[in-house]
C-alpha cells in the first residue's frame, strides 16, 4: 500500500473527471425517490437495461406518491423486461408504506428504511449515502470485487465471512466527505476498471494502493465459490386461439412471476412429458412446435417450447383464466419471458 497518501482521495479525484453519464446522475441525482428507484433497478441489471426504464418511469411516477396511487399491474407492466419481478412489488408496497406512515418522504434513517418490502442493507446504504450525505457503505457485487482486490482478501466474497469483511473494510474506509460520490466512484471503477478478468490495472487511478496488483494476483482474487448450476425445466406453452384472442393464464399471487399473465404452460423435469402434459392442462392436441427460447433465472431455466394447440372441448376455466386480444397484451403485465412469445406470436401470425 502506498503510504501517505489516502487512496480515497485519489478516487474521488478520478471520480470527478470520470463519471459515467447516466439519467439518476443528471436531474435531482440527491432526490431519495430517485435514489431508491434507481439502485433498485441496478440490482442484478445492468445500466444499459436499466436506462430507458429509470427514464419513462420517472415519467409515469415522478413521485413517491404517483407509484402508490398507481394499481400493481400498471407497476408490474412498468416494469416489464427488467426481470426479478418482486422488485416493482416491494417497491409499490413501500410507496403505498411511505405515503401512509412516513407523510411521503422516504425514511432517513437505516432502521426505518429496512422495514420497507425490498430495501435491505444495499440500497439503504446507497440512499442514505447518495441521497443524505450520510457515511454508509453500499457494498454491490461490483465494490465487493474492488475491496476484495485493493486489500487482498483471501475469503470468497460470496460467503458470509468474505461479505462480513469486506463491509467492515468499506466502514472503515468510507470518507464522512462526499461518501455518496465515494460509493458511486467505487461502482465505477468496479464497472469499467476492475472488471472481473483481465483488470484494466494501467488505468486504475489507485493502483499503487492496490494489494492484489502488489502480490500479482489480480487474476486470482476474488475467491468466489463455484455457484451450483441452476435445475433446468422444460416448459411447454400452448397457443391457443379463438378468434382474434388467444388462451392466458395469470399466475399465483405467491412466487415467481406472481400476478403476471402467461400463455398456459406445463413445467417438467422430463422433455418427453411435457407435451402430455400440456393436452392434459388445456384440453386440446398439441400440433406443430412454432418457438423455442431458453430463459436461465438465478435459480432455474426454463427450456421453452410453444405449440399451436386445437381448441379442445373443454378449456381451463375460472377467475384465473382469460381469452386476451394482442391489443391487450400492451396493457398487462406479462410474465417475463412469456413478453417474447407474445412478441413472436404477433410478428408470425398477426
Ligand atoms: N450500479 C449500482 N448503482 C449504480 C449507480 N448509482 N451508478 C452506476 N451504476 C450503479
Amino acid at each position: 500500500m502506498k503510504a501517505g497518501q489516502i487512496w480515497t482521495e485519489e478516487l474521488l479525484r478520478w471520480f470527478d473527471h470520470s463519471k459515467r453519464e447516466f439519467p439518476w446522475r443528471e436531474d435531482n441525482p440527491r432526490d431519495p425517490y430517485r435514489v431508491w428507484i434507481s439502485e433498485t433497478m441496478l440490482q442484478q441489471t445492468r445500466t444499459e437495461t436499466v436506462r430507458p426504464y429509470y427514464i419513462s418511469w420517472m415519467e409515469k411516477y415522478p413521485h413517491v406518491a404517483d407509484l402508490a396511487e398507481a394499481e400493481e399491474s400498471e407497476v408490474l407492466h412498468s416494469w416489464q423486461g427488467l426481470g426479478y419481478y418482486s422488485r416493482a412489488r416491494h417497491i409499490h408496497q413501500a410507496a403505498r408504506e411511505i405515503m401512509e406512515n412516513y407523510g411521503g418522504e422516504i425514511p432517513h434513517d437505516k432502521i426505518s428504511l429496512q422495514k420497507l418490502p425490498g430495501i435491505g442493507e444495499y440500497t439503504s446504504g446507497a440512499i442514505l449515502s447518495i441521497a443524505y450525505g450520510e457515511k454508509q457503505p453500499a457494498v454491490d457485487g461490483n465494490v465487493l470485487r474492488v475491496y476484495a482486490r485493493l486489500y487482498a482478501v483471501d475469503e470468497d466474497i460470496l460467503q458470509a465471512e468474505g461479505k462480513k469483511k469486506i463491509r467492515n473494510l468499506a466502514e472503515a474506509t468510507i470518507p464522512s466527505d462526499r461518501p455518496g460520490d465515494f460509493n458511486e466512484a467505487l461502482m465505477d471503477l468496479g464497472a469499467d476498471i476492475c472488471i472481473p478478468r483481465c483488470p484494466r490495472c494501467s488505468l486504475c487511478p489507485i493502483r499503487f494502493f492496490c494489494q492484489a496488483l502488489a502480490q500479482g494476483r489480480t487474476e486470482i482474487l476474488p475467491v468466489r465459490s463455484q455457484k451450483k448450476k441452476p435445475p433446468l425445466f422444460y416448459a411447454a406453452c400452448g397457443i391457443i386461439r379463438k378468434g382474434n384472442s388467444f388462451l392466458m393464464h395469470l399466475r399465483p399471487e405467491k412466487g415467481m412471476l406472481a400476478s403476471m399473465w402467461e400463455f398456459p404452460m406445463v413445467l417438467t423435469e422430463k422433455k418427453k412429458e411435457s407435451i402430455p402434459a400440456l393436452e392434459y392442462l388445456t384440453g386440446g392436441d398439441a400440433g406443430q412446435s412454432v418457438w423455442r427460447h431458453k430463459h436461465i433465472f438465478t435459480h432455474r431455466i426454463w427450456d421453452m417450447t410453444a405449440y399451436m394447440v386445437s381448441r379442445g372441448e373443454s378449456v381451463p376455466e375460472g377467475s384465473d383464466w382469460c381469452w386476451q386480444s394482442p391489443e391487450k397484451w400492451e396493457k398487462i403485465p406479462l410474465a417475463g419471458p412469456h413478453a417474447r412469445l407474445a412478441a413472436f406470436i404477433k410478428s408470425a401470425l398477426f
